[in-house]
């Protein structure tokens, strides 16, 4: 069975573009292989964060993932900094990745950009052999992910090739899987940008109210002209809103234009609300419940043993390969 694992960063409010891109697949996909999902805190750290955000934004998405149906018996969920195997295999596979294909990374260049060039941390720059260290650490074949983390599983890839070069076949090969319908959901209030966690306006937050998620939608920017197409050149805010009613309702984009034919913005944006709340309502219950149940601690403590069996004996494998003394022979 090919190993499957993915991770989110406890960083800001979980949003609609998560869902849709991320979380909702996983649930959906999680019975075709052995399933790591896990919650990337370390990598959280990489941009300062309030310590008590960080902890509450953690357990939030592991009761997200239980609240999208994702079984615990059978996948395996769990918070990356309670295996410390995460950190070693980091410290392990930084030497196999290069100052200037990190220094080429989008992600790094986009956050970086915005800082003080002075005060960047170490940890924002080697972001990307965290996460490698993540994805061989479960000799994970298939990483499902939104667009904008393509460039980090490539570049896994690379430090795989590389490293299997060097010592054998040692590391399992991933590759990145999007979603066909969704894996890059824009901000509302510009369609030409990704809905991020960090903004209010143009983002649907999975924690909104219902009626304010309603709002959003019908105060979307919406495009010239009153023809329901798509066409993410000339009507990117249409495209969007087509996007995100496609992946919930499981419709084609000749579907949805042939259901609204003759039809203006204003019928379609509110089909559009409807999809959503329909689709966040019993999630939003759920998520509560968990929450109320206690159930996050006890899932989060059975997921940290069960990934650290499987992670440490990654982690011996390695450490043989590169000739660190082992001294339990
Ligand atoms: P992050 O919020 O950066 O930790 O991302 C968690 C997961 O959600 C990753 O697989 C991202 O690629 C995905 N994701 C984040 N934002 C979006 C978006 N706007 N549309 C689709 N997927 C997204
Ligand atoms: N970098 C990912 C994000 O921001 C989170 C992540 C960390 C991840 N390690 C991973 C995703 C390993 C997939 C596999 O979304």
């Amino acid at each position: 069975m090919d190993k499957i694992l993915s991770g989110i960063k406890p960083t800001g409010k979980l949003t609609l573009g998560n869902y849709i891109g991320a979380i909702k697949n996983f649930s959906k996909i999680q019975y075709e292989g052995e399933t790591f999902l896990f919650i990337a805190d370390l990598h959280a750290l990489t941009l300062p964060i309030d310590p008590v955000e960080l902890s509450n934004n953690s357990r939030d998405i592991c009761a997200y993932y239980l609240a999208a149906g994702l079984d615990p018996k059978h996948t395996t969920i769990f918070l990356q900094s309670t295996v410390c195997e995460h950190s070693e295999m980091a410290i392990i596979l930084q030497n196999y990745l290069y100052m200037g294909e990190l220094s080429r990374m989008t992600q790094f260049k986009d956050k970086s950009q915005k800082m003080d060039q002075n005060a960047i941390g170490l940890g924002l720059f080697a972001y990307p052999v965290l996460m490698a260290g993540d994805i061989v650490l479960y000799d994970a074949k298939r990483v499902p992910v939104g667009e904008d983390q393509g460039q980090h599983v490539e570049i896994t890839r690379d430090l795989v090739k590389r490293f299997n070069h060097r010592y054998g076949d040692v590391l399992v090969m991933p590759k990145a899987e999007m979603v066909k319908v969704g894996a890059r959901i824009m901000s509302l209030s510009d369609p030409t940008k990704k809905m991020s966690k960090s903004d209010p306006k143009g983002d649907i937050f999975l924690s909104d109210d219902l009626a304010v998620m309603r709002k959003k939608i019908m105060s979307a920017v919406t495009d010239t002209g009153h023809e329901v197409k798509y066409d993410v050149e000339n009507k990117p805010g249409i495209s969007n809103l087509m996007t995100i009613y496609g992946a919930l309702k499981n419709k084609s984009f000749d579907e949805i234009e042939k259901e609204f034919e003759g039809k203006g913005y204003g019928d379609f944006k509110r089909a559009v609300a409807d999809a959503v709340v329909e689709e966040m309502e019993p999630f939003k219950a759920r998520y509560n419940e968990v929450i109320a149940s206690g159930l996050v601690d006890q899932v989060l403590q059975e997921g940290a043993i069960r990934a650290k069996a499987v992670a440490s004996k990654t982690l011996e494998r390695v450490k043989r390969a590169v000739g660190l003394y082992n001294i339990n022979k």
